[in-house]
């Protein structure tokens, strides 16, 4: 195998940088990674390349998944999908230090590395040291041929086209969309019920139309909350359950591109330490979606905002907030639980894309970051 990409799909066209052509590209990116992996019957996923039969998968009582960086948060998010939905543990290692720490592994235990370039050194190296235990290793990869897809067992390849913003856009919602669809695929292999099943799939078949919908309605909207904000020198995400790894996700692409201290906590740490940083000079970037903790998080709004911290709030549709609580609102279609984390990370794609370009930085090629380090 070799790598072939088309000369096409990575020329700039009519966007300014490659990470906003990543961006606006996810609808088609995430069609292009969910096309044929579907079953007849409409109520499950199906993966050609897993080299795993569902009889080998029933024996699974555990899995591991490894990546780094932005990899790393697909992993915590899918890990989260995985237990809610097919009810089997999953845990989830940074693959440089899974290298390192002799971890105890069950005899039933299956790997899954996270990759987008399938180059990088520590999710390699982690995946040779899993091999030479005895143990399987599938990937989700984006680069056919790379060295995790060519020594993996198997896996699912993203098919989102290359990436060439240093960093990750449309290759972490991919990875997040496909850990969505193993999800389900491992949980209608356990208690999912085929109408259940059903619905899932029809709600991560509608991922386009509603990443399409962020972008059409938000965009603008985000472009100008980016100007209000881009002035501060730090900021928190913060989110809960799925969304946690998203707070993460969004203070890493801020802090990669702009250069602004983000810390991304679950909201209710937030007592815990990162408190003492509210202040008039730090911003709040909260997940408050519909859904049972939503006063939980309404309280945690509260917390900051009688600490003068401003906050901007990303929602969904229908969700009031109390006067005074919300200083900035994003709006987010109303959807299904498991492809929330999906359309949950467009509004901080845009924010730290359009509030790096305001501090006139390079977003394509930051400061110190490579697209992929194979050097460890
Ligand atoms: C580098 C990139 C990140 C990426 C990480 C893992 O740090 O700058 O954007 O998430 O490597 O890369 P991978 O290709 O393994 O997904």
């Amino acid at each position: 195998d070799t790598v072939s990409w088309n000369i096409e799909a990575a020329s700039l066209g009519d966007y300014k940088h490659y990470m906003e052509k990543e961006i606006f590209e996810q609808p088609a990116a995430l069609e292009n990674s969910m096309r044929g992996r579907f079953s007849e019957d409409g109520s499950t996923a199906n993966f050609g390349g897993l080299n795993l039969t569902a009889a080998e998968l029933r024996q699974v009582d555990r899995i591991v998944f490894l990546g780094c960086g932005t990899a790393w948060h697909a992993c915590l998010v899918t890990e989260h999908l995985i237990e809610r939905y097919a009810r089997l543990p999953v845990e989830v290692e940074y693959a440089s230090e899974f290298r390192y720490r002799n971890t105890p592994l069950d005899r039933n235990t299956l790997f899954f590395v996270l990759s987008q370039s399938g180059e990088t050194i520590d999710t390699l190296g982690a995946l040779r040291e899993a091999k030479r235990k005895g143990y399987k290793v599938l990937a989700i990869n984006n680069t056919v041929g790379s060295s995790i897809a060519r020594e993996s067992d198997g896996g699912i390849y993203q098919h989102v086209g290359p990436e060439i913003g240093v960093a990750s856009t449309k290759a972490f919602t991919s990875q997040i969309l496909i850990g969505a669809m193993l999800a389900l695929y491992i949980a209608r292999m356990r208690d999912m019920s085929y109408n259940d099943g059903l619905a899932y799939a029809q709600a991560i078949k509608s991922v386009p139309d509603l990443v399409r919908r962020v972008l059409e309605t938000q965009a603008a909207h985000i472009r100008d909350i980016a100007k209000r904000y881009a002035h501060y020198q730090d900021m928190l995400f913060l989110g809960r359950l799925s969304l946690f790894p998203i707070a993460l996700e969004g203070a890493l692409k801020l802090k990669e591109i702009s250069y602004i201290h983000a810390e991304g906590y679950p909201a209710a740490e937030m007592k815990h330490g990162p408190i003492a940083l509210v202040s008039e000079k730090c911003p709040a970037v909260f997940f408050a979606p519909k859904g049972e903790i939503f006063n939980k998080l309404v309280s945690s709004i509260q917390e900051i905002k009688a600490r003068k911290g401003k906050t901007i709030v990303i929602t969904t549709e229908g969700c009031e907030f109390p006067p005074g609580v919300a200083d900035e609102i994003i709006h987010l279609p109303d959807c299904h639980e498991a492809v929330l984390p999906v359309i949950a990370t467009i509004p901080v794609q845009l924010l730290s894309y359009h509030i790096a370009l305001e501090r006139g930085c390079d977003v394509d090629k930051p400061r110190n970051l490579a697209k992929s380090v194979t050097v460890e």
